[in-house]
């Protein structure tokens, strides 16, 4: 609330936004009851785009789809529609269901008027993609232009129950696929094309570059991605960008190369199913990728070309932790100069030491800082006793935030906590998840203190990754444990702190 400057409510929806979560909604029945009818009128407007496209004047779309070879069954999986080209079809058939011009407008299907009388649709004359969340509720739309004109797409503006950044177009069908990977795209069309060609794992990130949030969303049906951009330099780019944004949450990332085709759409419509799977089999991994893109066009001949790849080949292969896979890379740029591998290997290692050297600076740094400021609750009220207890105690709290479902079947009780306030947060998260009630800040807001909300709040937002939660939460358990026994490591690290404190001078 202090930092951001924020009222309660507000801070609630910037921390669960940053973190990933559910915008809470059970803190206050009238944010609910809005919410509700946004969705029941996302729902009713999806309805209604879907029986326009079944009329007769319905043609146009019709004949737009049959044009793009999707097929029927694709059209009711993906619930897609006909928006008429009217500025009031929408806003008649709503109102007639009871709904509101307020409501249309906050919904980003209607705008008001400009002589201040009434709204009017803002889809128009477009075909209809709504976009589903994992929960199945429809949340916003994508509307594309039926043939050639500008903007392509229209989509809807974010709203109270729509957040572009959190959602991925397609994975309200994704997360129930057999495949062990989502399969990610740009384009909505290339979404439904993949499904009707078996692909059912693919998604696209609602045209904006992937956001960490989405990454998350990923990270909690699967733990690999094939990355199918657009083949053309803009489509490239966000392609590593991509890499950079996955490979953090230890999600597996695949690069598909598309040679001869825009897009994924275009690659199955011209070579077919068979070809597309044959390319996600034999798709380069990250490694691959990365040193293929960095020899590309350039002339191995040519010295200065030459050592401009290996040097960028070095600094990629010095990325890896393992030395196993260093030597193999290495082996494999070395190939690509024509140079021998040692040549490779001590760049590699160059590299690796004065990246070594810096780590363990920031390191350094880090564990001071976390001591210092995040670790211990502001207020003095709260101190942890245990810091090493707390902070895995704090971890236990993020997951169950997360994910509730890790803790069926742990045992873990309030009374093992060594802070009480995390104990107390422990006891109240648990209850509300066996009685699978939603599990919210702004639920807590009535059982603790502003202090207590505050300290609460910055702990959430600390990092927590998902990927690999059940060790997460077994190693947490496990210090926390160890740590009742032995009170007196207390803090190994406040310890270590103010040995770099008083050696390094850091801090002050
Ligand atoms: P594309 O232009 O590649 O669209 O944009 P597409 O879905 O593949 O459609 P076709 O095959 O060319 O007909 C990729 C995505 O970028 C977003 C949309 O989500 C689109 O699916 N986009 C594109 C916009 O939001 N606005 C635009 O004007 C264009
Ligand atoms: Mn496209």
């Amino acid at each position: 609330m202090e930092v951001e400057n924020l009222s309660f409510p507000d801070a609630v929806e910037f921390l669960a936004r940053r973190a990933g979560m559910e915008i809470p909604d059970d803190g206050d029945k009238e944010v609910r009851n809005r919410r509700e009818r946004l969705l029941a009128l996302n729902r009713e407007a999806a309805r209604f785009f879907y029986s326009e496209l079944t009329k007769p004047s319905g043609k146009v779309a019709q004949d737009y789809i049959a044009r793009r070879g999707i097929d029927g069954k694709m059209v009711k999986n993906f619930g897609l529609g006909f928006a008429p080209d009217s500025f009031y079809a929408l806003t008649d058939a709503m109102h007639a269901k009871g709904f509101q011009d307020y409501e249309l407008i906050d919904a980003g299907l209607a705008n008001p008027n400009k002589n201040g009388r009434g709204v009017h649709d803002i889809f128009r004359n477009r075909l209809m993609f709504p976009v589903i969340d994992v929960r199945g509720s429809v949340i916003a739309f994508s509307g594309r232009i039926l043939g050639d004109g500008e903007p392509k797409y229209l989509n809807s503006r974010e709203t109270p129950v729509f957040s572009k950044s959190r959602n991925l177009f397609g994975l309200n069908l994704a997360k129930k696929s057999k495949s062990g990977y989502i399969l990610l795209v740009e384009g909505n069309i290339d979404v439904v094309s993949l499904h009707q060609a078996g692909f059912d794992s693919a998604v696209a990130s609602l045209g904006t570059s992937l956001t960490p949030e989405q990454a998350r969303l990923i990270s909690r049906y699967k733990n690999e991605v094939v990355i199918a951009y657009d083949s053309d330099g803009a489509g490239q780019k966000a392609a590593q960008r991509a890499i950079g944004i996955l490979e953090p949450l230890d999600l597996k990332v695949k690069v598909l190369q598309m040679d001869g085709a825009k897009d994924p759409d275009e690659f199955i419509k011209a070579s077919g199913a068979a070809a597309f799977s044959n390319l996600i089999s034999g798709s380069a991994n990250h490694m691959e990728y990365q040193l293929g893109k960095a020899a590309a066009n350039r002339n191995m001949q040519n010295p200065e070309e030459k050592v401009a790849f290996l040097k960028d080949a070095a600094a990629i292969i010095a990325q890896l932790p393992s030395p196993v896979e260093r030597e193999v890379y290495a082996m494999r740029a070395a190939e690509t100069a024509e140079v021998a591998k040692s040549v490779v290997v001590e760049e590699v290692e160059r590299l690796r030491k004065r990246k070594l050297a810096g780590a363990r600076k920031q390191s350094e740094r880090n564990a001071v800082r976390a001591v210092q400021t995040s670790v211990q609750p502001r207020s003095r009220a709260l101190k942890y006793e245990n810091s090493r207890s707390a902070m895995a105690e704090e971890g236990v709290i993020r997951l169950m935030y997360l994910d509730p479902a890790l803790f069926d079947g742990v045992a873990l009780q309030p009374e093992e906590f060594s802070s009480p306030l995390l104990g107390r947060l422990y006891g109240i998260l648990r209850e509300k998840a066996a009685e699978h009630a939603s599990i919210s800040m702004a639920a807590l807001g009535g059982s603790f203190t502003s202090d207590e909300i505050e300290h609460i709040a910055a702990l959430l937002q600390k990092p927590e990754v998902l990927s690999n939660g059940q060790q997460a939460l077994r190693d947490y358990i496990g210090i926390i444990r160890a740590g009742r026994d032995a009170l007196t490591a207390q803090s190994d690290l406040l310890g270590y702190a103010e040995k770099l404190r008083n050696t390094k001078g850091y801090g002050g």
